[in-house]
């Protein structure tokens, strides 16, 4: 594979596994640093290292919670240290709960808001003032279907994800005369962790008497309406994203993509 990101340092949070651990996997073949980032330390440092070690590239390890200011600030400093530039930053962490309207605590609201969507704008914040400082750089941010079309029982959700493509409209804007691009891109069903509760708990609440998910049932339902009949590979995104941060992007800035095997058409 090409070399593209060679001498570039790359952070990416949500990295210990599924879509954040394909995306770094993806830069790790294309010789970037890395710089990875969870709020599950013993996960991430097993990633890093086994990238680093298939790859041969340098892969520092962080364990941080991405609402929390100062895990933020401590992520960029260091990443910026081992490395001496932050060119790319992807914002990934996520999460996920699903409940009835009436039954869904404030808290799972809060909490999904929190990560999903001031998450990312914490680490688009900080990533920015070791971009304008260098004259340029590329923030990604995961949004989802979701950010696109609201689905049922998932209001928090929906409304975090719609608000990760209005935080990557205005800071294009306000970051183009830095030559730093902001994009997006909206998943559809992509394998990962995330999906053993998707399946299991929308399953549960939509099985009614005639009809009752078993394990991967709902999955199996829902990839026959994608067009291209499968569910995406974390690494089906991570090329999108590597496209992203790449040189063949440079004029690309503002957008939200969709990366779902033609699920939304929009
Ligand atoms: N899998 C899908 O079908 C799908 C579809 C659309 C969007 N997404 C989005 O893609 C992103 C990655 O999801 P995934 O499917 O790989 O899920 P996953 O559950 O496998 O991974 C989530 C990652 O986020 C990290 N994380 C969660 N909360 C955190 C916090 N507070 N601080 C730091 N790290 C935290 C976890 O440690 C993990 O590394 C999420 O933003 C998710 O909403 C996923």
């Amino acid at each position: 594979m090409s070399q593209r990101f060679s001498g570039k340092t790359v952070v990416i949070t949500g990295a210990c596994r599924g879509i954040g651990a394909g995306i770094a996997e993806r830069f790790a073949q294309e010789g970037a640093n890395l710089v990875l980032a969870s709020n599950d330390l013993e996960r991430v440092t097993f990633t890093a290292d086994q990238l680093a070690q298939e790859y041969g590239v340098d892969a520092l390890a962080l364990g941080i919670d991405v609402t929390n200011e100062d895990d933020i600030e401590k992520l960029y400093r260091e990443g910026h240290a081992r490395f001496g530039s932050i060119d790319v930053s992807v914002q990934n962490a996520g999460i996920i709960t699903i409940d009835h309207y009436d039954k869904m605590p404030r808290a799972d609201f809060d909490k999904v808001l929190h990560v999903n969507t001031t998450g990312v704008w914490l680490g688009c914040r900080e990533a920015a003032k070791y971009m304008v400082k260098q004259g340029s750089g590329r923030l990604i941010n995961t949004s989802s279907g979701q950010g696109r079309q609201g689905f049922i029982y998932t209001p928090h959700y929906a409304a975090s994800k719609m608000g990760v493509i209005g935080i990557t409209q205005s800071l294009a804007l306000e970051l183009a005369r830095h030559n730093i691009t902001v994009n997006a891109f909206c998943p559809g069903i992509i394998e990962s962790e995330m999906w053993d509760y998707n399946d299991r708990v929308w399953g549960e609440i939509l099985s009614t008497d005639e009809k009752r998910y078993g394990k991967g049932e709902l999955m199996a339902e829902w990839v026959k309406n994608i067009p291209l009949r499968r569910a995406g590979k974390p690494s089906d995104v991570a090329g999108l994203v590597a496209f992203l941060a790449s040189d063949d992007a440079a004029y690309l800035t503002g957008q939200a993509i969709n990366i779902d095997g033609g699920l939304i058409m929009s």
